[in-house]
């Protein structure tokens, strides 16, 4: 790899002179490490780069959540603050990845969402505004006529535009992108944080991205983290093509959300969902299964009839939920090194990657800064 020319790239401050390069670790493998791995690598082309964790793209199990996301970006945000920018932010770098390269994994899609509530009981809108921040973004939210909403609902919106994955493509394409940026891939699992940092010792600092994962870690314990269950069918495309990807609920967020989101590049349908609360169970339930497919044919026309439904999987992710929302935090105290954590993305850790990450990278920066050595 030919190191980007420092005097254009956002490392030329006095924190990576060719005398202190940084050696990073990223714990973690999810959307979230990866992402942040390649900021990273943005800010501090010279850096010493490396991801360690369990699990890496391709594979599948119940203690990566990466891999079973539905997923698209419908913004959960109404904080007027950090949690509506990092989506913005990621809606941006979407739209620019989906352009620069249509066949990694993002593409393009309108949407329509479908509520059982009125407005104001749906968590639609930012309390401070009174208005759905990202209306504009979106390319202007509109009202869905009477005549296009199922029976019983009580009113619904078209986004013309946003964003939907392919996870298995996106995934494998940010796993790319780190290797051909010189950023090494390292496969073990770490029973305690101190068995990490023995086995990696030259650490600068480290970016905690091990969403439910440190729950298992002995030496380490936030409870605020708990998991939500998200129970999903992969189905094959059906003969008539579906325009536009579906959700219904009575609330933006609700364990009754049911959601059909067309995966780009042959990627095939996802049917969902389900959102378990403290529910660690990797079966898929194949009651909750059925209703699932009964939901979506109600919702999506398209679908037919749930006997017309080719299922290809019945698939089942723990989404790393956290009371008080995502951690993105800088904390020197309580380890050898300085910590930067970027975990807790609950179900929303597509929408919310490179915002999360670039606030990651800046407290990585300050962290680093000769100020913060004083
Ligand atoms: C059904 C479902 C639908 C979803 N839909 C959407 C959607 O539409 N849009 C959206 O934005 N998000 C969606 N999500 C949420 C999204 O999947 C998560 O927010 C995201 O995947 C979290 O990524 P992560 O990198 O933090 O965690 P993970 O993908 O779980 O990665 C954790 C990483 O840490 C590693 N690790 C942890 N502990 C250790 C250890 N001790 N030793 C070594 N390695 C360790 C693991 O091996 C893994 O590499 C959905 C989730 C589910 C389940
Ligand atoms: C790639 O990274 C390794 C280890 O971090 C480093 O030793 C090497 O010099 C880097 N190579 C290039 C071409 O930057
Ligand atoms: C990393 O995050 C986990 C939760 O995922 C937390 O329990 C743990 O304390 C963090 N690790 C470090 C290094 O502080
Ligand atoms: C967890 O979810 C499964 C599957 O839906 C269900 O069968 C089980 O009863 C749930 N367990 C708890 C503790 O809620």
């Amino acid at each position: 790899m030919t190191p980007p020319n420092p005097t254009t790239s956002p490392s030329s401050t006095p924190t990576t002179s060719p005398s202190s390069t940084p050696t990073f670790l990223i714990l973690g493998a999810g959307v979230i490490g990866l992402t942040t791995a390649l900021v990273l690598r943005a800010h501090y082309p010279t850096a010493n780069i490396t991801i360690a964790a369990k699990h890496f793209p391709g594979d599948r199990s119940i203690e990566y959540a990466s891999p079973w996301a539905g997923a698209n970006w419908a913004s959960f945000a109404h904080d007027n603050g950090p949690l509506e920018k990092y989506d913005e932010v990621t809606f941006r770098k979407f739209a620019e990845i989906a352009e620069r390269w249509p066949e990694v994994g993002i593409g393009r899609m309108g949407m329509w969402g479908v509520f059982d509530a009125r407005i104001e009981e749906t968590d639609l809108l930012t309390e401070a505004t009174g208005k759905i921040w990202y209306d504009e973004l979106v390319g202007g939210l509109r009202n869905l006529d009477e005549t296009e909403l199922p029976k019983g609902a009580v009113f619904g919106l078209e986004f013309p535009s946003t964003f939907r994955i392919n996870t298995q493509i996106y995934l494998q394409w940010l796993q790319h992108r780190a290797l051909t940026h010189n950023i090494t891939l390292h496969r073990q699992h770490f029973p305690s944080l101190t068995a990490l940092l023995t086995t990696f010792p030259r650490t600068t600092l480290l970016i905690n991205a091990s969403a439910l994962g440190s729950l298992h870690l002995t030496d380490v314990h936030d409870t605020a983290l708990y998991p939500t269950r998200g129970q999903t069918v992969l189905i094959t495309e059906p003969a008539t093509p579906i325009p536009r990807m579906y959700f219904r609920s009575p609330k933006r967020v609700d364990p009754e959300t049911t959601y059909v989101f067309p995966r780009p590049l042959g990627g095939g349908v996802i049917l969902g969902g389900s959102r378990q609360a403290d529910n660690w169970s990797a079966e898929p339930d194949m009651e909750l299964a059925q209703d699932i497919m009964r939901r979506c044919v109600e919702l999506a026309p398209e679908l037919g009839r749930v006997e017309d439904l080719q299922v290809v999987s019945h698939n089942v992710g723990l989404r790393p939920s956290r009371i008080g929302g995502p951690r993105i935090e800088l904390e020197r105290s309580s380890h050898r090194v300085p910590v930067v954590h970027n975990y807790g993305h609950s179900g929303a850790g597509y929408q919310s990657s490179w915002g999360t990450a670039e606030r990651a990278v800046e407290l990585v920066k300050k962290a680093l800064s000769p100020a913060a050595k004083l």
